[in-house]
Protein backbone atom coordinates (compact mmCIF):
# COMPACT_ATOMS: atom_id res chain seq x y z
CA UNK A 1 0.00 0.00 0.00
CA UNK A 2 1.20 3.47 -0.97
CA UNK A 3 2.52 5.50 1.99
CA UNK A 4 -0.07 7.99 3.43
CA UNK A 5 0.75 11.58 2.88
CA UNK A 6 -0.84 14.79 4.42
CA UNK A 7 -2.05 17.68 2.46
CA UNK A 8 -2.29 20.40 4.64
CA UNK A 9 -5.78 23.20 3.46
CA UNK A 10 -4.72 26.25 3.62
CA UNK A 11 -7.85 27.75 3.42
CA UNK A 12 -8.04 26.92 7.29
CA UNK A 13 -5.26 28.55 8.19
CA UNK A 14 -4.88 31.97 9.40
CA UNK A 15 -2.31 35.08 8.08
CA UNK A 16 -1.30 35.72 11.06
CA UNK A 17 0.14 32.89 11.47
CA UNK A 18 1.21 31.85 7.75
CA UNK A 19 4.95 31.76 8.15
CA UNK A 20 4.82 29.78 11.86
CA UNK A 21 2.66 27.50 10.38
CA UNK A 22 4.38 26.57 7.09
CA UNK A 23 7.96 26.40 9.55
CA UNK A 24 5.66 23.54 11.65
CA UNK A 25 4.86 21.77 7.86
CA UNK A 26 8.17 21.74 6.99
CA UNK A 27 9.49 20.70 9.68
CA UNK A 28 7.09 17.69 10.05
CA UNK A 29 7.48 17.02 6.10
CA UNK A 30 3.60 17.59 5.21
CA UNK A 31 3.99 16.61 1.64
CA UNK A 32 1.49 19.12 0.09
CA UNK A 33 -0.97 22.07 0.84
CA UNK A 34 -4.00 21.79 0.08
CA UNK A 35 -5.08 24.82 -2.08
CA UNK A 36 -9.08 25.10 -2.64
CA UNK A 37 -9.22 27.80 -5.31
CA UNK A 38 -12.77 28.85 -5.66
CA UNK A 39 -14.52 31.02 -8.02
CA UNK A 40 -18.02 31.42 -6.19
CA UNK A 41 -19.69 30.20 -9.54
CA UNK A 42 -18.53 26.55 -9.33
CA UNK A 43 -18.91 26.61 -5.78
CA UNK A 44 -20.83 29.25 -3.46
CA UNK A 45 -17.70 30.60 -1.90
CA UNK A 46 -14.71 32.35 -3.13
CA UNK A 47 -11.43 31.00 -2.49
CA UNK A 48 -7.50 31.26 -2.49
CA UNK A 49 -6.52 32.88 -5.61
CA UNK A 50 -3.57 33.39 -8.01
CA UNK A 51 -2.17 35.93 -6.07
CA UNK A 52 -1.77 33.84 -2.58
CA UNK A 53 -0.67 30.91 -4.57
CA UNK A 54 1.93 33.75 -5.90
CA UNK A 55 3.15 34.73 -2.50
CA UNK A 56 3.24 30.97 -1.10
CA UNK A 57 5.68 30.03 -3.43
CA UNK A 58 8.05 32.98 -1.87
CA UNK A 59 7.51 31.49 1.21
CA UNK A 60 8.34 27.73 0.92
CA UNK A 61 8.87 24.96 -1.95
CA UNK A 62 6.18 22.58 -0.52
CA UNK A 63 4.30 21.03 -3.32
CA UNK A 64 0.89 22.04 -3.76
CA UNK A 65 -2.21 20.26 -4.12
CA UNK A 66 -4.15 22.59 -6.44
CA UNK A 67 -7.65 21.79 -5.67
CA UNK A 68 -9.52 23.50 -8.59
CA UNK A 69 -13.24 24.45 -7.28
CA UNK A 70 -13.94 26.53 -10.47
CA UNK A 71 -15.77 26.27 -14.01
CA UNK A 72 -14.39 25.53 -17.25
CA UNK A 73 -10.93 25.37 -15.41
CA UNK A 74 -9.04 24.00 -19.20
CA UNK A 75 -9.33 27.59 -20.17
CA UNK A 76 -7.81 29.01 -16.71
CA UNK A 77 -4.53 26.49 -16.10
CA UNK A 78 -2.33 29.24 -17.24
CA UNK A 79 -3.03 32.21 -14.96
CA UNK A 80 -2.39 29.55 -11.95
CA UNK A 81 1.44 29.16 -12.02
CA UNK A 82 1.68 25.40 -11.79
CA UNK A 83 4.54 23.65 -11.05
CA UNK A 84 5.56 19.75 -11.91
CA UNK A 85 6.05 18.74 -8.53
CA UNK A 86 2.22 19.61 -8.14
CA UNK A 87 -1.08 18.12 -7.87
CA UNK A 88 -3.62 19.72 -9.71
CA UNK A 89 -7.29 18.60 -9.30
CA UNK A 90 -10.73 19.78 -11.89
CA UNK A 91 -13.74 18.38 -10.87
CA UNK A 92 -15.21 16.14 -12.82
CA UNK A 93 -18.88 18.38 -12.46
CA UNK A 94 -17.03 21.52 -13.32
CA UNK A 95 -16.41 21.09 -17.21
CA UNK A 96 -18.36 19.80 -20.00
CA UNK A 97 -15.00 18.94 -21.74
CA UNK A 98 -13.39 16.42 -18.82
CA UNK A 99 -10.93 15.02 -21.08
CA UNK A 100 -9.69 18.21 -23.08
CA UNK A 101 -9.64 20.06 -19.17
CA UNK A 102 -7.16 16.79 -18.33
CA UNK A 103 -5.10 16.80 -21.45
CA UNK A 104 -4.06 20.37 -21.04
CA UNK A 105 -2.72 19.53 -17.89
CA UNK A 106 -0.57 17.36 -19.42
CA UNK A 107 2.06 19.74 -20.70
CA UNK A 108 2.66 21.04 -17.44
CA UNK A 109 3.77 17.65 -15.96
CA UNK A 110 2.04 17.89 -12.35
CA UNK A 111 -0.21 14.82 -11.57
CA UNK A 112 -3.80 15.26 -12.44
CA UNK A 113 -6.39 14.46 -10.19
CA UNK A 114 -9.94 14.12 -10.78
CA UNK A 115 -12.34 15.03 -8.15
CA UNK A 116 -15.99 13.66 -7.76
CA UNK A 117 -18.90 15.37 -6.10
CA UNK A 118 -20.94 12.71 -3.22
CA UNK A 119 -23.50 12.55 -5.87
CA UNK A 120 -21.59 11.70 -8.85
CA UNK A 121 -21.16 7.77 -8.98
CA UNK A 122 -17.70 5.86 -9.84
CA UNK A 123 -18.93 4.84 -12.94
CA UNK A 124 -17.90 8.52 -13.97
CA UNK A 125 -14.89 8.37 -14.34
CA UNK A 126 -14.10 4.98 -17.00
CA UNK A 127 -13.71 6.91 -19.56
CA UNK A 128 -10.86 9.35 -18.62
CA UNK A 129 -8.40 6.72 -16.56
CA UNK A 130 -6.01 6.83 -19.07
CA UNK A 131 -5.76 10.77 -18.47
CA UNK A 132 -5.59 10.69 -14.97
CA UNK A 133 -2.56 9.88 -11.76
CA UNK A 134 -6.02 9.97 -8.66
CA UNK A 135 -9.13 10.66 -7.57
CA UNK A 136 -10.28 13.07 -5.00
CA UNK A 137 -13.39 11.57 -3.24
CA UNK A 138 -15.09 14.76 -2.02
CA UNK A 139 -17.28 15.71 1.08
CA UNK A 140 -19.83 18.48 -0.86
CA UNK A 141 -16.95 20.90 -1.89
CA UNK A 142 -16.42 24.77 -0.95
CA UNK A 143 -16.24 24.92 2.61
CA UNK A 144 -14.08 23.98 5.82
CA UNK A 145 -15.76 22.53 8.51
CA UNK A 146 -18.45 20.64 6.64
CA UNK A 147 -19.66 16.55 8.06
CA UNK A 148 -19.19 13.99 5.65
CA UNK A 149 -21.21 12.88 3.57
CA UNK A 150 -21.80 9.24 5.00
CA UNK A 151 -21.88 7.77 1.51
CA UNK A 152 -18.30 9.08 0.45
CA UNK A 153 -16.83 6.26 2.85
CA UNK A 154 -19.14 3.42 1.33
CA UNK A 155 -17.68 5.12 -2.13
CA UNK A 156 -13.70 4.82 -1.14
CA UNK A 157 -14.67 1.06 -0.40
CA UNK A 158 -16.50 0.90 -4.43
CA UNK A 159 -13.72 3.29 -5.85
CA UNK A 160 -11.08 0.72 -4.48
CA UNK A 161 -13.05 -2.45 -5.97
CA UNK A 162 -13.57 -0.42 -9.24
CA UNK A 163 -10.22 0.94 -9.99
CA UNK A 164 -9.43 -3.13 -8.68
CA UNK A 165 -11.53 -4.67 -11.91
CA UNK A 166 -10.05 -2.05 -13.68
CA UNK A 167 -6.66 -2.84 -12.97
CA UNK A 168 -5.49 0.63 -12.26
CA UNK A 169 -4.60 0.19 -8.43
CA UNK A 170 -1.34 2.72 -9.57
CA UNK A 171 -4.34 5.77 -9.28
CA UNK A 172 -4.18 7.74 -6.38
CA UNK A 173 -7.30 7.76 -3.68
CA UNK A 174 -7.32 11.40 -1.76
CA UNK A 175 -9.99 12.35 0.12
CA UNK A 176 -10.94 15.97 1.19
CA UNK A 177 -13.01 17.14 3.06
CA UNK A 178 -13.94 16.44 7.41
CA UNK A 179 -11.19 13.93 7.22
CA UNK A 180 -10.73 13.44 10.97
CA UNK A 181 -8.52 10.61 12.16
CA UNK A 182 -11.45 8.53 12.29
CA UNK A 183 -12.82 8.94 9.00
CA UNK A 184 -8.82 8.93 7.97
CA UNK A 185 -8.23 5.55 9.34
CA UNK A 186 -11.59 4.04 7.78
CA UNK A 187 -10.64 5.56 4.62
CA UNK A 188 -7.13 4.44 4.65
CA UNK A 189 -7.99 0.87 4.67
CA UNK A 190 -9.98 1.68 1.67
CA UNK A 191 -6.98 2.33 -0.21
CA UNK A 192 -6.77 5.93 0.19
CA UNK A 193 -3.18 7.39 0.75
CA UNK A 194 -3.60 11.77 0.49
CA UNK A 195 -5.77 13.04 3.45
CA UNK A 196 -6.43 16.63 3.33
CA UNK A 197 -5.94 17.67 6.75
CA UNK A 198 -8.39 20.51 7.97
CA UNK A 199 -10.27 21.50 10.91
CA UNK A 200 -11.10 18.13 11.76
CA UNK A 201 -7.19 17.33 12.30
CA UNK A 202 -4.46 19.88 12.68
CA UNK A 203 -6.41 23.30 12.31
CA UNK A 204 -8.54 22.22 15.47
CA UNK A 205 -6.07 24.27 17.31
CA UNK A 206 -4.09 27.03 17.42
CA UNK A 207 -0.69 26.90 15.28
CA UNK A 208 1.52 26.16 18.44
CA UNK A 209 -0.25 22.77 18.59
CA UNK A 210 0.19 22.05 14.90
CA UNK A 211 3.30 19.05 14.88
CA UNK A 212 1.60 17.65 17.92
CA UNK A 213 -2.05 17.09 15.87
CA UNK A 214 0.54 16.43 12.14
CA UNK A 215 2.03 13.37 14.34
CA UNK A 216 -1.16 12.07 15.82
CA UNK A 217 -2.86 11.66 12.11
CA UNK A 218 -0.04 10.75 10.33
CA UNK A 219 -0.52 7.84 12.93
CA UNK A 220 -4.25 7.50 12.48
CA UNK A 221 -3.63 6.81 8.86
CA UNK A 222 -0.22 4.98 8.88
C1 LIG B 1 -13.28 21.34 0.64
C2 LIG B 1 -12.09 21.86 1.44
C3 LIG B 1 -12.26 21.39 2.86
C4 LIG B 1 -11.18 21.71 3.78
C5 LIG B 1 -10.88 20.54 4.72
O1 LIG B 1 -13.69 22.24 -0.23
O2 LIG B 1 -10.91 21.37 0.90
O3 LIG B 1 -12.42 20.02 2.78
O4 LIG B 1 -10.03 22.01 3.12
O5 LIG B 1 -11.04 20.93 5.96
P1 LIG B 1 -12.13 20.29 6.98
O6 LIG B 1 -11.35 19.26 7.78
O7 LIG B 1 -12.59 21.45 7.81
O8 LIG B 1 -13.21 19.71 6.16
ZN1 LIG C 1 -10.14 20.88 -1.30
Amino acid sequence: MRKSQISASMMCSNLVDLQATIDVFEKEKVEYLHIDVMDGEFVPNFGLGVDYIRGLRELTSIPLDLHLMIKDPEYKLPWIGIYKEDIVTIHYESTFQVQRALDYLMPYGCKRFLAINPATPIGQIEEVLDYIDGVNLMVNPGFAGQKIVPSTLRKAEKLQKFLQEMHREDIILEVDGNITKEHGATLRSFGASIFVAGTSSIFCTDVSHFGEKIREFRKAVE
